[in-house]
């Protein structure tokens, strides 16, 4: 219930009025796809850790509410995150913080590996369709955890402790690559990952782990090997760049036609990305750390845009992209592989006189000339985030709810848009 509400709830919105016009520089936040196993990973150290760079978002402070539970120190001062692990006293994540946010399965590892045990809720299925974590469990059994799966929970033990397996994982799955890499830093012996996920947050993974003391090689390739060791110290770390975040404004300067500035991105990272928009029309200068888009007066569509494990591009950015094809001029096609239910914000997109025609895996986007603002509701978080890009472009007033998701991985995204020059705000009534 809505703080000093009798039996009301505060809704809040995003308010846009459109079509806006963007101009300038901002900074783009740390990854919050790192920030959670890099928390999780905290928990294995025996002297604190420092993260830099954590952006202040739902999913952050969710998985921080989960260190605290299980009796670790967690302290926040602006964008850094202090973790004492030693008072750590406790095995299990209650149900109302594993369904809050469905990747609180990476603490599964950790806990194991820190505990002996571990009794976690099942995450369940969510907005992006079902969530199994058959790959976890397996290769978690494979390093001698017992695992019993009953009445929605999972209860693991690992009584002679975690020892170096051969895993082969039938799709390079991100969660249960860290999972592993994080149960294998302290287990008995080597451990072999192949078919591993090769995202940049693996390789943040990694180098937070071997900063503390972890012995880890070919992070960011196929096969990692990670040699246990007997103990990891703690370390200060920097969480690298949001590459979706990134996305979604380059997203939001090229669908309102804006050249605008990125500071703190990794450009490396946005390569699969990055090609795309230039594809779309817009010219991309990258220099260090920052990159500015010039797009051009009307986007080209895209002829076929297949989400792939990295380095094919970001299932998370599909919905952002999509929202700012649905302006191009032509025809674009996407093909969603990684999730079965990621097409959500198409009816949402519709409201707003976008022309979508989804078939199973595959959307046809008929670019339009015009967007008209309209109430919508956000699906999910980059569902969300999509409806934003489009409401900065849609003519006259778009009204977003559902906020909670795009809370879960944007931080202060109206605050953002708003320094840009986007009239956006957010009420709550
Ligand atoms: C992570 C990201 C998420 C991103 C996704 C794919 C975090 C916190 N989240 O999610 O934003 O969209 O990678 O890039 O980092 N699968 C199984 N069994 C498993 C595990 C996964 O079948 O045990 C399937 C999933 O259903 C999905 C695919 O593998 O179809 C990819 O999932 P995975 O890479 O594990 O995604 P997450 O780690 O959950």
């Amino acid at each position: 219930m809505a703080p000093g509400g009798k039996g009301c709830l505060t809704v809040e919105k995003l308010l846009i009025e459109g079509p806006s016009r963007l101009a300038g520089e901002i900074t783009v936040h740390g990854a919050k796809n790192s920030v959670l196993p890099l928390l999780a990973a905290s928990m294995l150290c025996s002297a604190g850790c420092v993260l830099h760079n954590c952006p202040v978002l739902s999913d952050v402070e969710t998985a921080m509410r989960i260190l605290r539970h299980l009796g670790c120190q967690v302290e926040r001062e602006g964008s850094s995150v202090f973790v004492d692990p030693a008072g750590m006293d406790r095995d299990d994540i209650p149900d109302c913080l594993m369904r809050e946010m469905r990747s609180s399965i990476v603490f599964l590892g950790a806990i194991i590996s820190r505990a002996g045990s571990a009794r976690l809720s099942f995450p369940g299925g969510c907005e992006l369709g079902p969530r199994p974590i058959d790959l976890h469990l397996a290769a978690l059994r494979r390093m001698g955890a017992v695992i019993r799966e009953d009445h929605g929970c999972l209860d693991c033990s690992a009584p002679g402790g975690l020892r170096g397996a051969r895993i082969s994982l039938s799709f390079p799955s991100v969660g249960a690559t860290e999972n592993v890499m994080i149960a294998a830093s302290r287990a008995d012996g080597t451990t072999i990952i192949s078919n591993a996920a090769r995202e940049p947050e693996i390789c943040d993974l990694a180098d937070f782990l071997c900063q503390c003391g972890a012995k880890i090689s070919g992070a960011g390739e196929s096969t990692i090997v990670i040699e246990g060791v007997q103990s990891l110290g703690g370390c200060e770390h920097r969480v690298i760049p949001d590459r979706i975040a990134a996305s979604t404004f380059l997203a939001a300067s090229a669908i309102t036609g804006s050249k605008i500035s990125l500071a703190g991105v990794n450009s490396i990272h946005l390569n699969p990305v990055l090609s795309v928009f230039e594809e779309a029309g817009c010219h991309i200068k990258c220099q260090e750390d920052r990159l500015e888009i010039a797009p051009p007066p009307r986007l080209c569509s895209v002829k076929g845009i297949r989400t792939m494990p990295y380095p094919g591009f970001p299932t998370d950015s599909q919905a952002p992209v999509m929202a700012m094809e649905s302006l191009a001029d032509g025809t674009s096609v996407f093909v969603e592989n990684i999730f079965e239910s990621r097409y959500k914000h198409v009816g949402e997109l519709l409201r707003l006189g976008a022309n979508i025609k989804v078939e199973g895996r595959v959307a046809v986007v008929e670019g339009v000339r015009r967007l008209s603002g309209a109430p919508v509701e956000a699906p999910d978080l980059r569902g969300g985030a999509a409806l934003v890009v489009a409401g900065l472009a849609a003519e006259g007033r778009t009204e977003i709810s559902g906020l909670k998701h795009i809370d879960r991985g944007y931080e202060r995204l109206e605050e953002s848009l708003a320094s840009l020059g986007a009239s956006i705000l957010r009420t709550s009534s």
